[in-house]
């Protein structure tokens, strides 16, 4: 087959050429961005008078036609028609004729390229926005639930203090909070309209760029026709947000993988987001968790493939260009796959509460509190930090919890200890003392949860 840009050509290309060169196999995705983005365009060239008007209106009208016929699978792409690009413009051209062949005036596949992504992945971006909400509420309604839930808080994975589950639902929803306003400023410097670079150095032709950006519903236009068609800077940025949405929900699951082995069995995952395996009979396994970590893996991976594949380029557009597209298409699908089955694993899943109590009571997380105790009553801390650890190490030595200890046996180590001591350091205490703003006392959870809500609603 003829080639669009064939003119100076004696010889076809190689088939594997073809083959090796085309990206309508990925870029076919942008359909509707490509077409938008024409019809954007050949409005203008009418307008300006750039090409007939006649012929603009039946571009437009061809490409409108276009895009029913493709989103109704009417339309086969053609290899050797590269990419959507020039598919696009063929197959205009096969359904209107000769009008069909102005649109590409004062335009190169360069900065139509540079459009396309850019449109594409603005509109992915509000999806994913919409998926982190939904997870946000998700994480808000079970922290309703467990505001009195009380589970050991852990640093180095050794228990260290009582806190809430809700105090730690809480903690992601700030994590995923901050990863939606990342989302929402990568889109300000995705939204910059690049049509009329040309393929790096503009156009002679009057073009009018602010009738393009408004047309689109861009905020701005590129201000360097060099930069407008040879940075991707915005996709790397995405890839970026959606590593560390990836990397939130990745510490989250490793969570969730541990606490529902037998050791801790904190939570346990719903039968419909859990496998058995094929040998051993009694296994229930937190495959789901399992994946959305390891996909973490791949995401990362693309963010690293793009940084890579952009930092040798010399200006302007080179056709490594166009493997910016299997990665961040692949980040953003991967994205869009985790976020929702994450939220329903967690929604289904079984808290043991009882469990959590007990694993807060069972490892000394009120030590400090034993120590603040102490403080309190005149002790300078350093003293009594010493006299609550050698109170730990008995209770270690006789197997039972501080509170086991009895008043007599206390006061062996301070006779400052009264009988306060046992409302001082029960779970119940330790959590509710830390009424400090972001602290996990049920009074300071419900406040965040409240502002939680107050976010999500607006
Ligand atoms: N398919 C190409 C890409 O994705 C479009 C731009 C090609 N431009 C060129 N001069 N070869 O980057």
């Amino acid at each position: 087959m003829a080639k669009l840009w064939g003119g100076r050509f004696q010889k076809n290309t190689d088939k594997k050429v073809d083959d090796f060169n085309s990206s309508i196999r990925f870029d076919k995705r942008m359909y509707k961005q490509d077409i938008e983005g024409s019809i954007a365009h050949a409005k203008m060239l009418g307008k300006q008078n750039i090409i007939p008007n006649e012929d603009s209106l039946k571009i437009v009208k061809g490409l409108k036609e276009l895009l029913v016929e493709i989103e109704e699978e009417k339309v086969v792409f053609d290899i050797d028609a590269e990419d959507i690009h020039m598919n696009v413009e063929k197959l205009l051209t096969e359904k209107i004729g000769e009008a069909g062949k102005r649109l590409h005036t004062g335009r190169s596949r360069n900065d139509q390229v540079a459009l396309d992504i850019r449109m594409y992945l603005l509109d992915e971006t509000v999806e994913i926005a919409e998926m982190l909400k939904h997870l946000m509420s998700v994480l808000v309604d079970i922290a309703k639930d467990n505001t009195k839930t009380i589970m050991p808080g852990y640093t180095h994975l050794q228990k260290a203090q009582p806190i809430t589950f809700a105090h730690h639902l809480m903690a992601y929803f700030e994590m995923f909070k901050r990863d939606l306003s990342r989302l929402s400023d990568c889109r300000k410097r995705m939204s910059v309209m690049p049509l009329g670079s040309g393929a790096l150095a503009g156009t002679t032709y009057p073009l009018d760029r602010e009738f393009v950006k408004n047309e689109l519903g861009f905020d701005e236009i590129t201000q360097n026709s060099l930069d407008g068609v040879s940075d991707r800077d915005f996709a790397i940025e995405l890839a970026n947000v959606l590593s560390i949405i990836m990397m939130h929900m990745s510490r989250f699951c490793e969570e969730l993988i541990l606490w529902s082995s037998h050791e801790f069995s904190f939570v346990e995952m719903d039968d419909a987001f859990s496998t058995g395996s094929s040998i051993m009979p009694q296994k229930k396994n937190p495959d789901v968790a399992e994946l959305i970590r390891g996909k973490t893996g791949r995401v990362y991976g693309h963010l690293m493939g793009l940084l890579t594949t952009m930092k040798g380029i010399p200006l302007a557009y080179n056709k490594d260009m166009q493997e910016d597209k299997e990665p961040i298409f692949d980040a953003v699908d991967t994205v869009k796959l985790c976020l929702p089955v994450f939220g329903d694993m967690i929604a289904t899943m079984k808290i043991n509460k009882d469990v959590m109590l007990k694993g807060a009571k069972g490892g000394f997380t009120n030590a400090t509190d034993l120590a603040d105790y102490l403080v309190k009553k005149g002790m300078p801390f350093r003293e009594a930090h010493g006299v609550s650890g050698r109170m730990v190490y008995r209770c270690i030595e006789k197997g039972i919890s501080l509170d086991e200890l009895s008043l007599e046996e206390m006061k062996e180590f301070s006779d400052i200890i009264e009988e306060d001591i046992y409302k001082a350091i029960s779970m119940k205490t330790c959590v509710d003392g830390r009424n400090i703003i972001g602290g996990p006392a049920e009074e300071m959870v419900l406040k965040a949860i409240k502002n939680a809500e107050k976010f999500l609603n607006n």
